[in-house]
């Protein structure tokens, strides 16, 4: 009969048997796979843990001071935050291409990731929050991962880290499970995903500060809104896109040409596939009144109505 409580104890005891007074790196995302490793590995090691959150200014609003109360504060890991931000936007500055958007965040987060670890001495360990699904979508997915993780970036070749995944045996259900067993808060654990490349790939084509701050925005106003109708635990996924189009529209006695929003909330098991989510008409109003009241710049909210496929979730 297997049980969470009994996984957290032989988990904390092997994590224990394998480090010793050793110390473990890992790299905090915000997300609830390297959240749950950080707090599993701090209770079994304590400050033997290190971990880095590379805030590289593609979050949600409020996102990286949520991770840090949270983690930091309530559960006490020892983080170190990088505010990334203007790294990111330099190097994203002209770049339009969607997978060259993608290759370049990847790429720059490795490298400042890289870039504190080795600011820091004898660790040993490197915590990764892989799932079962990833150990069988990616085969030996191990070496792998090793390998992308250290072509690029400020690692000498000759430092090797050992890998701990403490949740490559579970799902991502039994993943939320154990967050909550460890005591996680409810909004953390059940966190909706969220991409890699963060808000980089909802603002379409050329990331600017200005544009991330549209999107970040009225992605609160849609979150905010989904919570208070209790439907966040309905729709899978939800989150705005700025396409970049512009559109005449009337305020008071003047017309606006501003930008356009629009929301993409799907129904989903996987991400594999999915329906958009039939929000109710009078939830949508409300979104749409006060993205456009208390979002600067925009004067038009559409909702996206595709399923996928055809269309991706996310639009870039
Ligand atoms: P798509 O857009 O491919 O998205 O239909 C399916 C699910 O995957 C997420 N997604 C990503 N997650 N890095 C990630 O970690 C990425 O580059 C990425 N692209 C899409 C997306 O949010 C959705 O949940």
């Amino acid at each position: 009969d297997w049980s969470m409580d009994d996984f957290i104890d032989e988990q904390i005891a092997k994590i224990r048997e394998t480090v010793g007074d050793r110390r473990v790196l890992l790299g905090l995302s915000g997300g609830v796979d390297s959240s749950v490793v950080g707090v599993l590995l701090h209770k079994a090691i304590g400050n033997q843990l290190t971990s880095i959150f590379v805030d590289h200014g593609l979050l949600r609003k409020n996102e990286a001071d949520e991770v840090m109360d949270a983690l930091g504060g309530k559960f006490g890991l020892n983080i170190i935050k990088v505010d990334a931000q203007e790294r990111f936007l330099n190097k994203l500055a002209g770049v339009t291409d969607p997978e060259q958007k993608r290759k370049i965040i990847g790429n720059e987060f490795i490298r400042v990731f890289d870039e504190e670890a080795v600011k820091l001495d004898g660790i040993d360990f490197l915590a990764q929050g892989t799932l079962y699904t990833d150990v069988i979508e990616s085969g030996t997915d191990t070496a792998q991962t090793i390998k992308s993780h250290h072509n690029v970036g400020g690692l000498p070749e000759d430092i090797q880290f050992q890998l701990i995944e403490p949740l490559n045996k579970l799902f991502k259900d039994e993943v939320r499970l154990l967050g909550e067993k460890l005591g996680m808060p409810h909004d953390l654990v059940w966190r909706q995903p969220f991409p890699g490349p963060g808000l980089g790939i909802r603002v379409l084509g050329e990331v600017t500060e200005d544009k991330l701050e549209i999107v970040r925005e009225s992605d609160a106003i849609l979150r905010d809104e989904i919570a208070k109708q209790g439907l966040d635990n309905e729709v899978w996924q939800y989150f705005t896109v700025l396409p970049g189009v512009r559109s005449v529209g009337v305020m008071g006695d003047g017309r606006t040409y501003d930008h356009t929003i629009a929301i993409r909330a799907i129904t989903s098991v996987d991400g594999m596939t999915a329906d958009f989510a039939k929000l109710p008409w009078d939830v949508l109003e409300e979104i749409s009144r006060r993205i456009v009241n208390e979002t600067d710049h925009v004067n038009r909210v559409v909702y996206d109505i595709t399923a996928k496929p055809p269309a991706t979730v996310e639009w870039e």
